[in-house]
């Protein structure tokens, strides 16, 4: 059982209600809220105690996109996790291409540079029991129906990642939604990498799918926002199975961290075509993803830019 579990970016939408289905299970001891706002994760914390009528919420303040606010945090946890869930993240804020004091990308920085030392710093002080599972999207192999493109790797060599990582790659066009493929599809990568060399630890990488009544929009330009969150999500996309409610989303974390058949090393996502529905393993839609070379060098990529 996993009494002690830890969720980065849990004061809003996927990762809040996450919290809140975990807080209802009567083996949960404790659920650290890894927040970067101390005054949301406070109105997070006593919103989850009313709803689960449990005090077993703490807070942690870590900001996911700074490698040393990371490592401040877990140099003072005082109880092991037995479950990690890195939830934090989405489309970057409004800066996105900002070059963080790490020298990655916005966007790099708070889906997965942060998750990175987060589970290095952990295991280096034995406080990681169990699980780790990385919060990816069905956008780290591209979902044609929405029009989102998987980021093309063409050799996947260090060099190639950390061109990606650092914003290089993209020029003078950033493009923020292409930027979220890469970076998903990197961090899933480096899931199955650590997989191969903590085989005591189980690593997966699950998609919440598309999922409702988040914040995740919310940094969209005006139109887009208006289309994805008011009108796309809760009236078009169900109709073509692209969307579920929050509580859909947040279960597929829940029952992941608990499902003795997923196995370590594996992303699972939604079927072809669908954002919603039974998750499966996703190595046959996308090779890269069960390919060795291709998550050990995400994994070298992405700790050039970690002291
Ligand atoms: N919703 C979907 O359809 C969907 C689909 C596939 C994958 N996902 C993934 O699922 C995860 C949760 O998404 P969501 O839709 O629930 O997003 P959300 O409502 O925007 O919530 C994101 C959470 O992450 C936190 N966060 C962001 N950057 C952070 C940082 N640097 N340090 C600490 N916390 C940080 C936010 O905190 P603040 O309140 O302080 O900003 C917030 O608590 C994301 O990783 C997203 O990429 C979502």
């Amino acid at each position: 059982m996993n009494k002690v579990i830890m969720i980065t970016g849990a004061n809003a939408g996927i990762g809040k209600e996450t919290a809140r289905q975990l807080g209802k299970i009567n083996t949960t001891e404790k659920i650290y809220l890894a927040c970067r706002n101390l005054e949301k994760a406070k109105v997070a914390q006593k919103e989850l105690e009313e709803l689960t009528g449990r005090k077993v919420f703490e807070i942690i303040i870590m900001d996911v996109s700074q490698a040393d606010s990371v490592k401040k945090a877990i140099a003072k946890l005082d109880t092991p996790v037995d479950a990690l869930i890195m939830n934090a993240g989405g489309l970057g804020g409004k800066t996105p291409e900002k070059a963080t004091q790490d020298g990655v990308t916005t966007i790099t920085a708070s889906n997965l540079l942060g998750h990175v030392v987060l589970v290095d710093e952990l295991i280096k002080n034995d406080k990681l029991k169990n699980i780790a599972l990385y919060a990816s999207s069905e956008v780290a192999r591209g979902v044609k129906k929405m029009g989102m493109e998987q980021y093309q790797l063409k050799k996947a060599s260090v060099d190639e990642f950390t061109s990606l990582f650092d914003g290089s790659a993209f020029g003078s066009k950033f493009d923020p939604v292409l930027a979220y493929s890469g970076v998903k599809l990197s961090g899933t990568l480096w899931m199955s990498s650590m997989a191969r060399k903590y085989p005591n630890i189980k690593f997966i990488s699950v998609s919440p799918g598309g999922t409702r009544g988040t914040d995740g929009f919310n940094d969209m330009p005006f139109l887009q926002r208006i289309m994805y969150k008011y009108v796309g999500m809760p009236i078009i996309m169900p109709l073509l199975g692209l969307s579920h409610s929050l509580e859909s989303g947040a279960k597929r974390f829940v029952q992941s961290i608990n499902n003795e058949k997923l196995e370590s090393g594996v992303f699972y996502a939604s079927k072809k075509n669908v954002l919603t529905g039974p998750l499966v393993d996703q190595s046959p839609y996308y090779n890269g993803f069960s390919n060795p070379v291709y998550q050990d060098n995400a994994n070298e990529a992405i700790h050039r830019f970690i002291n």
